[in-house]
């Protein structure tokens, strides 16, 4: 039989990278046009950088199937546009009921989740922290600290990405905001529209699972 070969992978926490993978994407400040809420905040970042990486994942995918784990590593710049935090996309998995982990490597950050149906979940994560993302949950990552926030990262391998679930609602729920104390607030987001319960019952069905 032809089983699959063991991989070694090394992390760079310096660098934020996964060495020996077989992926590798980045995504400029132009890249993330849109996501924030501070329209002028946004057009002076990419008057002045709008080719710098905003953030980078490498990864390593041994196959395409839900028995096949794909894991890699994540690195975001630290800033803010305007006080609002940097942040990743964001998606759902395009087969929802696929889980997540994320375990941070160095830095702060957020793990903000948004249930389909609106629920909200902010997870803080520092060095060492390991976060589970149940299924059906949209998450993004935000970079509350002042260095990188380099976290790693695995998911079943045919779990696909829906990064447009986030622009139908109007963003996320929440946006998590410098609080002027060193800290940070989440705040409503007041372009949010929740999803209908015929959108929710949609994810639920593609997925196999009953409403
Ligand atoms: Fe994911």
């Amino acid at each position: 039989m032809n089983f699959t070969e063991p991989r070694l992978c090394t992390i760079s926490v310096t660098t934020g990278m996964l060495e020996n993978g077989d992926g590798h994407y980045r995504k400029s400040y132009r890249d993330l046009d849109g996501l924030y809420a501070d329209r002028a905040a946004f057009e002076s970042i990419l008057a002045d950088r709008a080719d710098d990486i905003a953030y980078e994942v490498t990864s390593y995918t041994p196959g395409g199937k839900t028995s096949d784990m794909i894991l890699g590593v994540t690195r975001m710049a630290p800033g803010k546009v305007g006080r609002e935090y940097f942040l990743t996309r964001g998606h759902i998995h395009a087969n929802g009921d696929r889980p997540e982990i994320y375990q941070t490597l160095s830095g702060r950050g957020i793990m903000q989740m948004e249930s389909p149906d609106g629920e909200v979940r902010l997870v803080e994560m520092g060095p060492q922290q390991v976060c589970y993302v149940p299924p059906f949950w949209i998450h993004r990552s935000v970079n509350i600290g002042d260095e990188d926030l380099v976290m790693f990262f695995s998911y079943p391998a045919d779990s696909g990405q829906d990064y447009s679930i986030i622009a139908r609602s109007g963003g996320m729920r929440v946006r998590i905001m410098d609080d002027g104390k060193g800290g940070w607030v989440a705040e409503d987001n007041t372009a949010w529209r929740n999803r209908s319960p015929e959108d929710v019952r949609a994810i639920l069905e593609n997925a196999g699972v009953a409403a």
